[in-house]
């Protein structure tokens, strides 16, 4: 490990920030590239910090920048202390949090313990090694099953499609073992059973908080312990990543051992104070269950994703934020909001898909129910304004501050997903919301590289949506993230009881009409397809603080409103 940069400041405020900050994802190969590769790095958004800093967010959490051969979009380590050149240096790294911290952002950054890359230096060890040595015991090899070992040991499918076992040859050149990989071939999973691998985690913590973290987003952190046995499972059809509604177990996600896992990261963790954090992504159901990521010993935060799959419906929506109370409220931590990551399909897209969409299959030309953008991107607004009332955490996703749709049309050529690979075209996977940001209208790439490169193509549409078409622009989704920062911040929105409004009027809040109060503000959703007039609402105009589209006299369908009570 390379220790040769001096730490960076640290931020300074009250150690429960958590509790309530919205914190906003940055993808390093697509927020802006600095050196004109057409793959956005460090220097890139060092350079552009400011404006997330002016969006009013409190922190970034930038998504794995660390040495590797980038199979799976840089969550195949190599090396985990060490910034791949493609980002930059180690030196970047400290300037990047520095600079974050001097804005007032606390930074979070990815951590992957699930598996290496297969270009790690000990899985490379494991290769040449002997079976049943040591070096291969820091992975899960096993001999096949059938006669000649020719059979994977279970019958385990990847997420990424395909078996999730791959056979090796020997150093003598005979057939080998098999180990297993969740996820793409290029990333063995580790066994975590092993004290020595348990202790170098310890270790990659722990170097990147002495340069000055805040804290981790932790990759698959419902993996990492296996059932002994490995017994054969195979998941229902369209279960997506987190299994069905209910909680059944799985041999390879949720085991209770992981627990202990969390609970060793937290005292790491305190040795540097109470103000660092962990945050889980568990693609856990039922939220009562993925509250078990968050007790007191555990981790701070787990992302909501029973929140970000939830249909956008009123009766959908009512149930899921009320679960979320309680379930994380049940062991003292704070409910997190998120609508959008680098591996869902852009809710801008998303929530006006008309045929099932099961995660992580994406969307491409050849997808049924295709969404109308118009109509996805009014619903975006109003998911997105009626999520930065509520009460806890939130996650942004770069670009959503936009309004940016998935991009679609992606010529196959240009796709880098493994999921499109090992499902030989079947599932296009997440290319699609992960394009390079447009800052700049009408700059070559949309002002991502000063070189007009962009390792995805983008959209000809973005030019309206970049940055510098939105910034000022009243009414535009950049100015209303802006404004409902702001508003969250100066009423205290995240630190207020939420309250449910059942009768708006004089009568029954109508169907498909959301409203609730927090602190001072009542928000109003219209989930129907009809507009719903203001007097039925009992509201006037002058109460208006934000509304995710125009309001004249009646709420308009899709719009959320903030009023003054
Ligand atoms: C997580 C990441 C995803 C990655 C996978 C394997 O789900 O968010 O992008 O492909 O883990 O590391």
């Amino acid at each position: 490990m390379s220790t040769d940069v001096a730490p960076a400041p640290t931020a300074t405020s009250e150690s429960e920030w958590w509790r309530t900050a919205v914190i906003y994802q940055i993808y390093p190969r697509s927020f802006a590239d600095g050196d004109g590769d057409g793959i956005g790095d460090l220097v890139g958004i060092i350079d552009r910090l400011d404006s997330i800093a002016e969006l009013g967010v409190d922190a970034i959490w930038l998504s794995p920048f660390y040495a590797s051969p980038q199979r799976d979009g840089g969550y195949d380590v190599s090396d985990f202390t060490t910034v791949d050149p493609i980002f930059g240096t180690n030196v970047d790294a400290r300037r990047l949090i520095g600079r974050a911290h001097e804005l007032g952002l606390r930074v979070l950054v990815d951590v992957v313990p699930n598996h290496t890359s297969s270009e790690h230096r000990w899985f490379r060890e494991a290769l040449r090694a002997e079976p049943g040595s040591a070096a291969r015991a820091r992975y899960i090899f096993r001999d096949g099953a059938g006669e000649h070992g020719e059979l994977p040991p279970n019958n385990w499918q990847s997420i990424f499609g395909g078996p999730a076992w791959t056979r090796i040859v020997e150093a003598d050149g005979s057939p080998g073992q098999w180990y297993l990989h969740l996820f793409d071939s290029s990333q063995p999973d580790l066994e975590w059973g092993s004290e020595q691998v348990r202790a170098e985690f310890d270790e990659v913590l722990r170097f990147w908080l002495d340069l000055g973290v805040d804290g981790f987003r932790v990759d698959v952190a419902h993996g990492l312990v296996k059932a002994d046995g490995l017994p054969d499972y195979m998941p229902a059809e369209n279960a997506g990543s987190m299994g069905g509604d209910e909680w059944e177990p799985i041999p390879y996600f949720g085991q209770e051992g992981v627990h202990d896992i969390w609970r060793r990261w937290r005292r790491v963790l305190e040795e540097y104070g109470p103000d660092r954090i962990l945050a889980a992504e568990a693609w856990i159901q039922p939220l009562g269950r993925m509250a078990q990521w968050v007790r007191p010993d555990e981790m701070h935060q787990a992302f909501n994703f029973a929140f970000l799959s939830a249909d956008w419906d009123a009766a959908s929506q009512r149930a899921v934020i009320a679960e979320s109370l309680d379930a994380f409220g049940a062991v003292g931590a704070p409910s997190t909001w998120v609508l959008s990551n680098h591996d869902v399909v852009r809710h801008a897209s998303r929530l006006a898909l008309t045929a099932e969409n099961p995660q992580g299959h994406g969307i491409g030309p050849d997808s049924p129910g295709l969404p109308i953008p118009e109509l996805g991107l009014r619903r975006a607004r109003a998911a997105s304004l009626m999520m930065l009332a509520l009460p806890g955490s939130a996650y942004l996703y770069q670009g959503e501050e936009l309004g940016l749709p998935e991009h679609v049309f992606i010529e196959d050529e240009h796709r880098q997903d493994p999921t499109w690979f090992r499902t030989a075209g079947e599932r296009y996977g997440r290319d699609g919301c992960r394009v390079p940001l447009p800052w700049t209208s009408d700059a070559p790439a949309y002002g991502f590289s000063e070189a007009g490169r962009s390792w995805l193509p983008q959209p000809e549409e973005w030019a309206t949506l970049a940055r510098d078409a939105q910034r000022g622009v009243p009414g535009s989704t950049l100015e209303m993230y802006r404004s409902a920062l702001a508003a969250r911040r100066t009423h205290g929105l995240a630190v207020a009881e939420l309250a449910w409004v059942d009768e708006l009027g004089g009568a029954s809040v109508p169907e498909q009409v959301l409203a609730f109060d927090v602190a001072g503000v009542r928000v109003v959703v219209n989930l129907s397809e009809a507009a719903v007039p203001l007097s039925d609402l009992g509201v006037h105009t002058d109460q208006l603080l934000i509304a995710s589209a125009p309001v004249v006299d009646a709420l308009e369908p899709d719009c959320t409103v903030w009023l003054l009570r």
